[in-house]
């Protein structure tokens, strides 16, 4: 079932989330079901755990479709992560419009790495590991922020790049 995304200003978005320690439980099939949900009804291309209230260190990152929310972006294929981590494969940086459905209506402009390197567990246990690249490299930093207690907006480096969905819509699909 969806559940309610948690709105920023909720002190569970602003902490880092405890790692996971047992694999094909139901508490953690059960979990992705709704992260799963949950991200669908909201049309997300992406959901963390601490968003809809659980202190874990799961993200679904990917979208199978053309998605409204960012209508530019080629589908990216759908993947749950546990206790997932990062590096960049160079410092080379790339700004994009963001938004977040922790803080629905409203966008602004981040820069995230272009290329990373990730690695995580998948939801038996096994370990995965790849390279991701634009889009799909935004969306798994962003969603690795929100376990480590970060929300996009402390991302932005000039804030006068952050504001309404709907006054910013036109930079937003130009981008
Ligand atoms: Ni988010």
């Amino acid at each position: 079932m969806a559940r309610d995304v948690l709105q920023m200003g909720e002190p569970l978005l602003a902490s880092p989330a405890e790692p996971v320690k047992e694999f094909n439980t139901r508490f953690l099939n059960d979990l992705i079901n709704e992260l799963r949900e949950t991200q669908h009804k909201h049309s997300g291309v992406g959901i963390a755990a601490p968003q809809i209230g659980v202190s874990k260190r799961v993200i679904i990152v990917g979208f199978s479709e053309k998605n409204e929310r960012y209508p530019k972006e080629k589908p990216v294929p759908e993947a749950v992560l546990i206790n997932p981590e990062y590096e960049p494969t160079s410092m080379t940086t790339i700004d994009r419009w963001e938004g977040c459905l922790s803080t629905p209506g409203l966008r602004g402009l981040v820069p995230r790495y272009n290329k990373i390197k990730y690695s995580a567990l998948d939801p038996q246990g096994k370990k995965i590991e790849g390279i991701a690249e634009g889009f799909h490299a935004r969306i798994i930093q962003h969603e690795c922020d929100h376990i480590n207690g970060f929300l996009y907006p402390q991302r932005i480096k000039d804030l006068r790049n952050f504001g309404f969905e709907k006054v910013l819509w036109e930079k937003v699909i130009k981008d």
